[in-house]
């Protein structure tokens, strides 16, 4: 029997915080790997995603405690001294950083690590980040099967170099600068303009990375990072699921408190202000903690629904909601008119075919979607229909938290009854979800007796 989803019973209504950013969360465990001390981190995310890139961490030789929010990692005195395997679970932050962190941090001669994840983490391409490591001398090979995880890593030197990358990706840009960290001379990525930018501002932070005039962040190793304290905002990534259900929802009025204003992560409000919806953003000052801070700007985001008009994404747009383009798909069936996102293709390499995903459950749903190469095309607006109690439609997540999330939101405009076939897959990012909307929903919520 599957848990039915929640309806929504009214327009939503309410103010919340969200969790930590998971991209900034894995990065304070990750960097702290390389700092001369105790690091900390508050407002630190605990979920399935950012626990693997600790386990990584605690394998490696560090130790940590989690206390309030609060996680104080001491770095490990040197690098391991046996072979090891590490899960990375379902994570290609966990994978790909620490590819790139290892390659530079192992003792060239000494023992091998080698990478491994879930089987959806098994079938995501690593070779975008093994090649252009290999170019700065790193020794990777394929444990299994060619540009798939496992991977086996073993040190060697490293030097610096330039690189430009053929798909804008902020993991791939991370894992190169982590390596230039410890390789000689210089390391510059290009070609990753407008993807997240968490690594180079924590680096600026410490005063550890520079940029080229025209942007592209640079490192020059090899090179420590002091200890740091930071300060992580809430993740923009877990607010959109809120803040479109209120888009799509007339008369909802959702504030979301704390969460990281990034440039490289607000893509989403863009797109419910074009669709219509009235956004406000109050800023507040960069996160503040003393010492290098994630150097975040953060404030407070208030989204009224009113009226849902059709919009277009493409591709310069993507870098900046990429992870949000599942429950932007469902609010393009609730808006009048076509529309159209385009050069989303990264979205069938994520922890699934998120495009293939969408557009069957949102067909199943009754919406009117055609799935392209790189993109889907929506016409709105459509009545979403789903089952009966004792059968409601079953909607398709292939272990994918955020199309789960999406699904969630889809099923609260859904006449009749939908159940996801594995609804615990949103803790990979966000433990309690399920818990918050039902929150904000409130008593109108209508949900199984
Ligand atoms: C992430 C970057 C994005 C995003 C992922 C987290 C990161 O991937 O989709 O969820 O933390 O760097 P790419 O930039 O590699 O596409």
């Amino acid at each position: 029997m599957h848990d039915l989803l929640l309806r929504a019973g009214a327009p939503l209504s309410g103010a919340l915080d969200v969790p930590g950013d998971k991209s900034i969360s894995h990065r304070a465990v990750l960097l702290a790997l390389l700092a001369d001390g105790p690091c900390r981190a508050t407002g630190w995310l605990d979920c399935a995603d950012t626990r693997s890139s600790l386990a990584a961490a605690l394998a490696l030789g560090a130790s940590a405690a989690f206390e309030h929010g609060v996680l104080t990692l001491t770095p490990p005195p040197a690098p391991p001294r046996d072979d090891l395997v590490l899960d990375c679970g379902n994570s290609g932050t966990t994978a790909r950083l620490l590819l790139g962190l290892l390659a530079a941090w192992l003792k060239p001669g000494g023992p091998a690590v080698t990478l491994d994840g879930d089987a959806s983490l098994r079938t995501r391409p690593m070779a975008r980040v093994v090649e252009p490591l290999r170019r700065m001398g790193a020794d990777l090979s394929w444990a299994g099967n060619e540009g798939r995880l496992p991977v086996t890593v073993r040190g060697a030197p490293m030097r610096g170099c330039t690189h430009d990358l053929a798909v804008a990706s902020a993991q791939v840009k991370s894992a190169l600068l982590l390596a230039g960290l410890g390789a000689t001379g210089i390391t510059t990525v290009r070609g990753a303009a407008g993807s997240r930018d968490h690594t180079e501002r924590m680096l600026r932070g410490m005063g550890a990375s520079s940029s080229e005039p025209c942007g592209s962040p640079s490192v020059s190793g090899p090179r420590r990072l002091p200890a740091f304290t930071l300060a992580v905002p809430g993740d923009p990534s877990s607010a959109a699921f809120f803040q479109a259900a209120a888009a799509i929802i007339p008369g909802s009025d959702v504030t979301v408190r704390g969460q990281s204003l990034n440039p490289t992560r607000t893509g989403a409000l863009a797109v419910l202000q074009h669709a219509g919806a009235l956004v406000d953003l109050v800023v507040q000052d960069a996160a503040g903690e003393v010492a290098a801070d994630a150097g975040e700007p953060t404030g407070s985001v208030r989204v009224r629904g009113r009226s849902r008009i059709a919009f277009a994404i493409e591709r310069p747009q993507v870098p900046a909601l990429v992870d949000e383009i599942p429950v932007l798909a469902v609010l393009a069936t609730q808006c009048a008119g076509r529309s159209t996102i385009s050069g989303a293709a990264e979205l069938r390499v994520k922890e699934s075919d998120r495009l293939a995903l969408l557009a069957r459950n949102l067909r199943r749903l009754g919406a009117a979607v055609a799935e392209r190469d790189d993109g889907l095309v929506i016409d709105g607006p459509c009545v979403l229909r789903g089952g009966t109690r004792d059968e409601p439609l079953v909607l398709e997540t292939a272990g994918d938290h955020r199309i789960a999330m999406a699904m969630a939101v889809a099923a609260l405009i859904t006449e009749g009854e939908t159940a996801l076939d594995d609804g615990a897959c949103v803790a990979v990012s966000f433990p309690g979800f399920h818990e918050v909307m039902e929150c904000l929903l409130g008593p109108g919520a209508q949900r199984r007796p």
